[in-house]
């Protein structure tokens, strides 16, 4: 695989999303790992630093994780991530693929997908691909758990001074992403109708950090 626009930026990630955003980011992450409970095989998409594997592992550890990641970097940092927490890596696959070409083994099925401020990162052409493509792995009543920066229609429960603020910051997220890590994205798509139009039902969604970012939670129908 050729390098990732993403290496460079491993090494600072965790450390400028704290900076940006505290804990908040992480708390969309982590706010259906409960859900996670009888799950066996969890698909990560883009996982970057592993903050989110590293939380899933901590909490299930004997849960099965595919990770899907581009950069070798992020993996590194994700694979680091673990160890600090002395956490076993056995149970975790790295699979170092483009989402857009990637295409599963035929034996692969899976009970859960996480797409942490991933899908913000593609065209809606791209995202609706993704969806199609990982759906097919996925076992009826699996769940797919995705965060993601509010889209301005995500927005109306906010004031109008914090909706300009929201837009400034998304906006300024989109141009530091193309130009450091070079994302096809040019503003944030919602993945829910495309999600719903795939056979998936909305079980739960929160919002954090005055409607900034949002999580969500689907379930796979059993005849889709
Ligand atoms: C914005 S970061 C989000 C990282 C992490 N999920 C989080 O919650 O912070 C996007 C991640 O997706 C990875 N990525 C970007 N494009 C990808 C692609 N086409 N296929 C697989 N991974 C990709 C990047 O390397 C990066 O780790």
């Amino acid at each position: 695989m050729p390098d990732s626009p993403f290496d460079k930026l491993a090494r600072q990630y965790t450390q400028l999303e704290r900076f940006a955003f505290g804990e908040g980011l992480q708390h969309a992450r982590t706010a259906y790992l409960d859900y996670l409970i009888g799950r066996r095989h969890l698909l990560c998409l883009g996982e970057g630093t592993g903050r989110y594997l590293t939380a899933a592992s901590e909490r299930f550890p004997n849960l099965r994780i595919t990770v899907v990641e581009s950069s070798a970097q992020m993996i590194e940092h994700a694979k680091a991530a673990l160890i600090s927490k002395s956490l076993a890596a056995e149970h975790v696959r790295w699979l170092q693929a483009d989402i857009l070409t990637w295409e599963p083994e035929e034996t692969i099925t899976v009970d859960a997908v996480a797409t942490h401020f991933f899908l913000d990162c593609f065209l809606p052409h791209e995202v609706d691909a993704i969806i199609n493509r990982v759906s097919t792995i996925m076992n009826p009543g699996a769940l797919w758990f995705l965060s993601d920066f509010a889209s301005n229609n995500r927005l109306d429960a906010a004031g109008l001074p914090l909706r300009l603020l929201h837009q400034a910051t998304v906006k300024t997220l989109y141009l530091f992403f193309q130009s450091f890590a070079r994302i096809s994205g040019e503003s944030i798509y919602d993945p829910l109708p495309p999600l719903q139009a795939s056979g998936f039902t909305l079980l739960d969604k929160k919002s954090f950090m005055q409607h900034l970012v949002w999580s969500g939670v689907l379930e796979k129908e059993s005849d889709s």
